[in-house]
């Protein structure tokens, strides 16, 4: 089932809110994974400058990273499944006068095909929005076809802990599926234990390169989990993969 209407829904519902403001709270939120695609670029590919780099946001939203990685010199294009969200990020990348390729497209899609390869895929906090099976080995296809040989994917992911916390309104099955109840059960979040999302990165046929688990940071799958505690939210994964 696909996700589209929720997520276009929450995007049309701040419409009202400026351009301005929007810029400011994405480029302030979007720094962390920012700088992490810096250090995982000098990391695995020193030699290139940005201004050679093509890179690829998935799933960018109103595309932050995007948006701070275009002001590096690199040639970025974002790809969402919400129009909303990339007008407001055409929006966005305009104030900054910044040109940034948006397509709209389910990256889930077998069909959906982008013009090029990158150098560098950035994926912030989508992977964990592909509830199951085929969405998420399609989504690992278009990445390998998108990679170019030296290429590197570059994420962050919630991942589970034993002692998660539930609220009502949303429940968790036995493959830590994260369900919300709005007028039906919906499938929102794959909370993964690290060592599962392991084994399926190496099955989708990647080498992971780098792998961090932040057991101190606590991850809000949705408005409904905020300001509880860190140790009762889900985890953060960081990685940097290759194909093989
Ligand atoms: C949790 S939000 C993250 C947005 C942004 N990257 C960020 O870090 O703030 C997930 C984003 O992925 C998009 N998305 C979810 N499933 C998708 C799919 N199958 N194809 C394309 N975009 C998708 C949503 O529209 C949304 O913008």
């Amino acid at each position: 089932m696909s996700l589209q209407p929720y997520y276009e829904e929450s995007y049309q519902s701040e419409n009202n809110r400026s351009t301005a403001e929007l810029h400011s709270e994405v480029t302030t939120y979007s720094k962390g994974l920012y700088h992490f695609a810096i250090e995982s670029k000098d990391r695995f590919l020193p030699e290139a400058d940005w201004s050679s780099l093509r890179i690829l946001e998935t799933g960018a939203g109103r595309g932050g990273v995007a948006l701070l990685l275009a002001k590096l010199g690199a040639k970025v294009t974002v790809v969402d499944f919400s129009p909303t969200a990339l007008e407001q990020a055409k929006n966005i990348f305009a104030l900054e006068g910044q040109d940034v390729l948006t397509i709209q497209g389910d990256v889930t899609h077998p069909d959906l095909t982008l013009p090029e390869q990158y150098d560098i895929i950035v994926d912030s906090h989508l992977l964990h929005c592909l509830t199951a099976n085929p969405d998420r080995s399609s989504y690992y296809q278009l990445i390998r076809d998108h990679l170019t040989n030296r290429g590197i994917f570059v994420a962050e992911t919630m991942v589970h802990r034993k002692k998660l916390f539930i609220p009502d309104g949303f429940m968790i099955d036995e493959t830590n599926t994260l369900w919300q109840m709005f007028g039906k059960w919906t499938p929102i979040r794959r909370i993964l234990d690290s060592l599962d999302l392991e084994q399926e990165l190496n099955n989708a046929q990647f080498n992971i390169i780098y792998f961090y688990y932040y057991g101190q940071y606590g991850f809000v799958p949705h408005r409904s989990f905020m300001d509880l505690p860190a140790d009762i939210l889900p985890a953060a994964v960081r990685m940097v993969l290759r194909k093989k």
